[in-house]
């Protein structure tokens, strides 16, 4: 089914060339429909007149008239009108929105077209480093990145979700050095241990490499032998990688991601290859005996051109060696079609390099695939402070979503009485870890973020808790009607009449617009607006009218059930589970 839009385009892009054959010779027409900016300007408009006056010759509202007459307005527009400089104004009929909102509801796609050729998207996100914890940044990848995934999926996408965990470098060395000196029993694996003393024991480790020169030296040896693949160095490798991935692990359970590891050590086989790839295309300068890419146009603070180091003097590679190799895997093996990787906005740069690089030596050909570097903000504390604990340290994530978890228990606790104490466990922790992911997706990722217990659980206001109450609310009513939806559903029509009922029935087949906007521009926070603006307009409608024991109960039921549906898959959509009541 396509949206309105969809179709107001096709609609409208016929009736401009019917109107001006000649516009078939301009390049740079198109067809611009935007959502109306105020209800009693009507549904949508047609914004292009002003754009083809120079071109046609003729002032905007005459071309704006000449095309209104040749739009064959069928059933699905119920009025035309031209506005202000130029604007066509657009009305839908209430049987196109009728008809299309009873298809909607007995669609489990609610709408939304399969593409004929889906598309196999590569996404790279949370992507924490071995022996240190997950931070709140890798937190804002894992949600931001996991509701990407989930939107493309539901659109009818192959996606890889891919846990580019940083597993393989210099400092496992010194870990090494130092477990096998300090803590032996771990490495032989007689001894349990967790991530925290891991990340202790690592910065231990830090310590003594810098300040004992003897000690350094054990620490590169060990880098040595693990990059010769020395099967005793691996196993201990193996070991310090298990602990941090079982920590990640507990918290992408409670997150409900599902992300496949695929750390940098995976892509360690194919970087020799990736220099010769560059050597061979004249790409590789050397530099005091480092191999280097100067890409043009890219200089450091003093104007000097910036090198991307593909393998330094003592032969180690580099970050960007390694994200070189993920390109060229994920391009020729995975046959990705689009790349999107989540990081802080910090490393902007990295990737533009990883681009221009990919694209000079062959990798990465834009006309065929497209990439996207989906950065963010850092996250604050209320006071406007970069994000840390009490105690000064910066926050554990699984202590902050079991804190959110535990803040919403309180006021569930509160709020309603009559819940078991188990159901409202669960409820505790759909709220609470619904609440931290919704809190960050309806902000413009691009901003910083500042993150606040109290405003987040919030009932009122853009929040999860108004949300998901809603949601409960909706299906409060339709429980309370009597109405068994189940019954009526087959083809029963749904007939909206009054404006709050039209206005909410129109917003339902805008679901499909949103989703596309959100996968175009990578921005969850337009999923957000329209989610909360369905509430609103759901509120209105059923303050206006009345459900229960009404003549329209059955159309207006079934309305409740689209509103639920739509909304329980934009929550899930984002990552958030619903409840049945609260
Ligand atoms: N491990 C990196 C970090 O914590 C993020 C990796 C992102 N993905 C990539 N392909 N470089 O900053």
């Amino acid at each position: 089914m396509k949206t309105p839009l969809q179709l107001l385009q096709k609609i409208f892009l016929e009736a401009a060339l019917r109107a001006f054959p000649e516009l078939s010779d301009f390049s740079e027409f198109s067809v611009e429909i935007t959502q109306s900016t105020r209800e009693n300007f009507g549904h949508y408009q047609f914004n292009s007149a002003m754009k083809l006056g120079k071109f046609l010759q003729l002032p905007p509202r005459a071309i704006a008239e000449k095309i209104k007459e040749q739009v064959v307005t069928e059933s699905m527009i119920a009025g035309l009108e031209i506005a202000g400089p130029g604007f066509i104004n657009i009305t839908l009929s209430n049987a196109f929105i009728s008809e299309n909102c009873t298809r909607l509801l007995s669609d489990p796609r609610l709408g939304i077209e399969i593409p004929s050729k889906p598309q196999k998207i590569v996404i790279d996100f949370s992507s924490p480093n071995i022996a240190k914890e997950l931070h709140v940044g890798h937190l804002r990848s894992t949600i931001i990145g996991d509701s990407l995934a989930r939107l493309f999926e539901f659109l009818g996408n192959d996606v890889l979700r891919l846990n580019h965990i940083g597993d393989w470098g210099t400092s496992f060395g010194m870990l090494i050095a130092y477990l096998k000196e300090e803590e032996p029993e771990v490495l032989s694996g007689a001894k349990q241990t967790d991530l925290t003393q891991l990340v202790n024991w690592y910065r231990a480790s830090k310590k003594r490499f810098d300040e004992d020169a003897e000690f350094k030296k054990r620490g590169q040896q060990e880098v040595s032998v693990l990059q010769a693949g020395d099967p005793k160095a691996l196993h201990a490798w193996k070991i310090i990688c298990d602990i941090s991935a079982k920590a990640y692990r507990e918290i992408y359970d409670l997150l409900g991601v599902s992300i496949n590891d695929r750390g940098e050590s995976f892509y360690n086989p194919m970087l020799s290859e990736v220099i010769e790839d560059f050597e061979k295309k004249g790409l590789i300068s050397d530099s005091d005996g480092a191999k280097c890419v100067f890409l043009s146009g890219f200089t450091n603070r003093e104007g000097e051109p910036l090198p991307m180091i593909l393998q330094k003097s003592d032969l180690g590679f580099n970050y960007a060696t390694t994200d070189m190799a993920a390109m060229k895997h994920r391009i020729f093996v995975e046959k990705a079609d689009r790349i999107i990787i989540l990081t802080d906005a910090g490393q902007s740069l990295h990737f533009q390099m990883i681009v221009e690089g990919a694209k000079q030596v062959g990798y990465l050909d834009p006309e065929k695939l497209r990439f996207d570097h989906v950065t963010f903000g850092l996250v604050l504390s209320p006071d406007g402070k970069k994000f840390k604990t009490r105690s000064g340290d910066t926050e554990r994530l699984i202590d902050l979503l079991t804190t959110a978890v535990e803040r919403a228990e309180t006021i569930l606790s509160e709020r309603s009485l009559d819940i078991e104490k188990e159901e409202r466990k669960t409820l505790a922790r759909i709220l609470g870890i619904g609440a931290v992911k919704y809190a960050d997706l309806s902000c413009n990722r691009t901003g910083d973020y500042t993150f606040s217990y109290d405003r987040m659980l919030r009932f009122e206001g853009n929040t999860a808790a108004y949300l998901l109450y809603s949601y409960v609310r909706i299906e409060g009513i339709k429980r309370k009607s009597g109405v068994d939806v189940a019954k009526i559903k087959d083809g029963a029509p749904i007939l909206p009449e009054h404006p709050a009922e039209i206005a909410l029935a129109l917003h339902l087949l805008r679901f499909g617009e949103a989703l596309q906007e959100v996968a175009e521009h990578l921005t969850p926070n337009i999923l957000t607006d329209y989610l909360y603006q369905l509430a609103d307009k759901f509120n209105s409608f059923f303050r206006d009218c009345r459900v229960e024991g009404s003549l329209e109960q059955n159309s207006r039921v079934l309305l409740c059930e689209a509103v639920s549906k739509v909304m329980e898959k934009g929550l899930y959509i984002l990552g958030m589970e619903t409840v049945k009541r609260m």
